[in-house]
């Protein structure tokens, strides 16, 4: 039973090997001229290498025989084509690594551009680490497979044919024994291939763990100097580290142990056609050039399998990094399949979303959520709406599903069933990047990209002015500190702008968020309390931007729910309360224990 499950997953991964090899070779045809251009360049070496051999086995029979060289010429074209042998196989390396080069930046820029339209849901599933090794070390290693493994697949065709079909015409024994042998060492390929694609697929995944382990040991340095733990990390990363000696070596091994035994298919099999031609040379049956000729030729023949030989290895190496490339790139955004009611519409224009100026007018209607690896529902039966001009104020437990609700308003995640609609468009019908232009957000904790201030202050609006920017800042509060910087606007921000507190990073997220100027405003508060000034300064840039807005807040500071028009309360997934502070207070239910819990009641 066990053994027919493993067969069926064996298959399953050759299968899929196969699959990525196409897909590789798909990539590769289409960059125009790619194929044909090495198919060409490996016929001129063929050619140039059959005169070759035949200008060497005339020279060499003349000295022998008659001890002088017939024609001095045959000497100037056997130099010449050495020399354009060395000139071509410069030239196809050159135009395969061009090759290369574009598919890889190609490669990194599709697989960005998916990522980005995965979204944030997708990448935070902890896969960081090893998404880094695939953007850079697996789109490397493809590197190799464009520049040795498909020019050798291809010259491995050609050369050979053409060499076989000459030797016939010369010598039909030994044009048989090539026949018959060159299918042999392919299967001996083919056969080690097998075993060893398992191995370097291992070794993809135990370099990914270790691309996870660095950074999660990179990014968490603090707390685990604080608590001691930094030697027992160093040990885990060196013991990852050798798991993955370990596996390089024996991947090594069988690379190695694969290369000698081609070598020694094809020693033997030149040896076979050296043996026959010898004797029959011997016994007179065959006069010396032709035999010369096809002695020469025979390791010739034999060259491109054993090249393949070695670039086999960089073609597995390449497959198994593909395999994972292309997993990311066949991952789905998940559209789900939603009845959308006969009230809302699908396709809304950028005209239908702003002709409010106080904002938009959102309904969830019966939605449920649950996340992919979980077992019961996140949200169940959410039915909320959120008017224009108004502040929503989210609150509850931590864990009752608020950041979660912000996430699907967001189309970050996409509802399992239910509605969610903007002036009675059906959101979830709408192209990510169009809804999100309607939206401005703080995140709980926002994030601020390596460059100055105003540079990461114009991404919510590249195209804004100084006086714009400045504007901003000075109805969040940010103005104030940003002016006492030393550079001000232009001070570099570095490492998630580590330098910049809690309070100020919260109003520079404000100040980003209020450029845009968007109909929707979703902001998640900070849990960790700042202090009372910058509370007072983040509390009022608050009720600044909700007005002429609709406003969403995840809320965990008591000024928010009490300015709030309308509370949200939520309870294990559920809006168990609706109403303003005071009549929600007055009602002594879950929210006027949930403020207990917090001691601000
Ligand atoms: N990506 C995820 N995969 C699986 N479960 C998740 C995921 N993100 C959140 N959850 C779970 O969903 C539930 C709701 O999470 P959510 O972040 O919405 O809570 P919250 O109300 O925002 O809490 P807090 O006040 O602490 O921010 C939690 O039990 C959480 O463990
Ligand atoms: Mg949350």
């Amino acid at each position: 039973m066990e053994n027919a499950a493993e067969n069926k997953t064996d298959l399953k991964n050759r299968k899929s090997g196969m699959h990525t090899h196409r897909r590789l070779f798909a990539l590769a045809r289409g960059v125009h001229g790619f194929f044909p251009g090495i198919a060409f360049i490996s016929l001129l070496i063929a050619a140039v290498v059959i005169t070759q051999m035949y200008l060497l086995s005339i020279v060499i029979s003349d000295v022998f025989l008659l001890n002088k060289v017939s024609n001095p010429m045959h000497l100037y074209y056997l130099i010449a084509c050495i020399a354009l042998r060395s000139i071509l196989l410069w030239v196809r390396e050159r135009f395969a690594q061009q090759t290369a080069v574009s598919i890889k930046s190609g490669l990194r820029q599709n697989l960005f551009s998916h990522l980005i339209k995965l979204g944030p849901a997708y990448t935070r599933t902890g896969k960081t680490g090893e998404l880094i090794a695939i953007l850079m070390e697996a789109v490397e290693k493809l590197d190799d497979y464009f520049t040795k493994y498909i020019p050798s697949v291809i010259h491995i065709i050609i050369l050979p044919v053409t060499i076989i079909i000459f030797t016939f015409s010369i010598d039909w024994p030994s044009g048989l024994i090539m026949t018959i042998t060159a299918p042999l060492i392919l299967f001996f390929m083919w056969l080690i291939g097998t075993y060893a694609k398992k191995l370097t697929q291992d070794q993809w995944g135990q370099m990914s763990r270790l691309s996870s382990h660095f950074l999660d040991v990179l990014q968490g340095l603090k707390t685990l100097k604080i608590f001691g733990m930094n030697h027992q990390e160093a040990e885990n990363v060196y013991k990852s580290s050798d798991d993955f000696r370990i596996i390089t070596m024996r991947v090594l091994k069988v690379a190695f142990l694969s290369g000698m035994v081609l070598e020694l298919a094809a020693s033997i099999s030149i040896a076979l056609v050296a043996v026959q031609v010898g004797i029959r040379l011997i016994e007179g049956m065959m006069s010396f050039q032709p035999g010369l000729f096809v002695l020469l030729l025979a390791p010739e023949f034999y060259l491109p399998f054993r090249t393949l030989g070695s670039h086999h290895h960089a073609g597995m190496e390449g497959s198994a990094a593909a395999q994972k490339l292309f997993e990311i790139m066949d991952t789905q955004e998940d559209s789900g399949s939603i009845k959308v009611p006969e009230n809302v519409s699908l396709s809304a224009s950028p005209a239908d979303l702003s002709k409010d100026p106080k904002g938009l007018t959102i309904h969830f209607k019966e939605v449920c959520f649950t996340y992919p690896d979980a077992d019961k529902p996140v949200l169940q039966n959410i039915n909320c709406t959120l008017n224009p001009g108004t502040l929503t104020a989210l609150a509850g437990p931590t864990g009752s599903g608020k950041s979660t609700l912000a996430r699907l308003l967001l189309g970050f995640l996409h509802p399992d069933s239910g509605i969610i609609s903007a002036n009675n468009y059906c959101v979830m019908e709408m192209e990510k990047e169009f809804w999100q232009q309607f939206i401005a957000y703080v995140p709980q904790h926002p994030h601020f990209f390596n460059g100055t201030i105003l540079e990461n202050l114009l991404m919510s609006k590249p195209h804004a002015n100084m006086d714009e920017a400045e504007h901003a800042a000075q109805r969040s509060g940010a103005h104030a500190f940003i002016e006492q910087l030393p550079q001000g606007y232009h001070t570099p921000l570095t490492d998630n702008a580590s330098r910049l507190s809690g309070g100020e990073k919260q109003r520079l997220a404000i100040a980003r968020a209020l450029l845009k100027d968007a109909p929707l405003l979703i902001m998640d508060e900070p849990t960790s309390s700042l202090d009372p000034e910058s509370e007072q300064r983040a509390a009022e840039a608050t009720e600044l931007i909700a007005n002429n807005r609709t406003t969403l807040v995840i809320a965990h500071r008591l000024r928010t729910v009490k300015n709030a028009d309308n509370i949200l309360v939520f309870n294990k997934g559920t809006i168990a309360e609706t109403g303003r502070h005071n009549e929600l207070i007055s009602k002594k239910g879950i929210y006027s224990s949930y403020l207990e819990t917090l001691g601000i009641n």
